[in-house]
């Protein structure tokens, strides 16, 4: 294990050490990246997928609990199919039919699931191996990821050339930065798939975790789980989050969209504000820890999910089992299936452009 940052640290600042994590099928050593906040709380990553391993943060009484589901070894998330704490690019979520149009162009994409794209593909940037680099300031710690997508990976045009940087802060909050640049015109949609559960990983399921979210419209799905196209107002749906509400109040509601999902699994469309910064987008509140996660970020979607696709074949973390709801994701994003949804917000990246994002994770507690 080595010690890379801060030199010389105390006890009164974080830390970040690097450990070797195994290697790939191919022959690839890869590493566990651990930083430690000044208070002790811990956020572990990869630069396997850029997976967030665990995230260990206290309870109302100081109490540490890993709050992210994962693996103990790589070899987890080599055979992963959840997309467990990873980095989900080159375009989160679904995109149907696995194709689309830019230019007059048609571009084919590898499918993955039917007859759609999802997640980037067959091999998408949960699989690269990325190249790490860490920092320190006073407050925090960083672990900037970079990963160089070549034109034509899984069918998407351009080099693509993409920096993640995780930031733990001593506040206990992990934001992630996400920046890219091509040189052909393409789609870029990245997020992180962290699957969190406030009570700790393995601990049950998630229904009795208090869920807010600012948005007034979600986007409908198909039974392919695309979006049909419609923005939907949440109000007098289970899909009204506006006021903090359990989890599992309506998930077995006789509800066509609860159906289609198998749960939530849905895109919400958030608040923005005008002033494009980062911003609320979502609360979640564990009663018995006291833990709460507040979601901030810049992008305009968020796509709630609550694990409904989770079978608790695969052990996890300390050997537990996770089985159906056992976590929920919020994964900050743009609309799925955007480049085939013209009214949705852009997903188009230009060669001479930056793509850039923010997204922060941050947990405290409440009494
Ligand atoms: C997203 C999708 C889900 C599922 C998970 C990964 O949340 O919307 O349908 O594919 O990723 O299992």
């Amino acid at each position: 294990m080595t010690t890379l940052a801060p030199t010389g640290a105390t006890p009164q600042h974080g830390s970040t050490t690097k450990k070797p994590f195994g290697k790939t099928p191919d022959g690839q050593p890869v590493d566990l990246f651990v930083l430690t906040s000044k208070g002790g709380a811990e956020a572990s990553v990869t630069n396997y997928g850029g997976a967030v391993v665990s995230l260990r943060v206290p309870d109302r009484n100081g109490k540490l609990a890993d709050v992210v589901l994962g693996y103990d070894a790589l070899d987890g998330y080599v055979n992963d199919k959840a997309y467990f704490g990873a980095i989900v690019g080159r375009y989160g979520n679904r995109i149907a039919h696995a194709q689309f149009v830019l230019d007059g162009k048609t571009y084919a994409l590898a499918k993955n699931n039917g007859d759609n794209s999802l997640h980037g593909g067959i091999k998408g940037f949960n699989k690269a191996v990325w190249t790490a680099k860490t920092f320190s300031v006073q407050d925090s710690q960083s672990l900037e990821l970079s990963y160089l997508s070549k034109d034509g990976e899984e069918g998407f045009p351009g080099n693509l050339k993409v920096t993640v940087t995780y930031t733990w802060t001593d506040a206990n909050a992990l934001r992630i930065e996400y920046s890219a640049t091509t040189d052909k015109k393409t789609v870029v949609n990245l997020t992180n798939h962290s699957y969190f559960n406030l009570a700790g990983q393995g601990s049950g399921d998630i229904l009795g975790h208090l869920l807010t979210i600012e948005a007034d419209q979600f986007t409908p799905v198909d039974s392919g789980l695309i979006p049909t196209g419609e923005l939907r107002d949440v109000m007098g749906t289970p899909f009204d989050f506006r006021k903090a509400t359990d989890i599992g109040a309506r998930i077995n509601q006789d509800d066509e969209q609860l159906k289609l999902g198998g749960g939530y699994d849905h895109n919400f469309v958030l608040r923005m504000p005008m002033d494009h910064g980062e911003y609320l987008a979502a609360r979640v509140l564990e009663p018995a820890s006291g833990r709460v996660l507040e979601v901030r970020t810049t992008e305009p979607g968020v796509q709630f999910y609550t694990g409904n696709f989770l079978d608790g074949k695969t052990p996890g973390k300390g050997g537990h089992p996770y089985p159906r709801r056992n976590a929920f994701c919020l994964e900050t994003q743009h609309f799925p299936d955007s480049p085939n949804q013209p009214k949705f917000p852009s997903v188009v990246l230009n060669p001479g452009e930056r793509y850039h994002t923010v997204t922060t994770y941050k947990f405290s507690t409440e009494k």
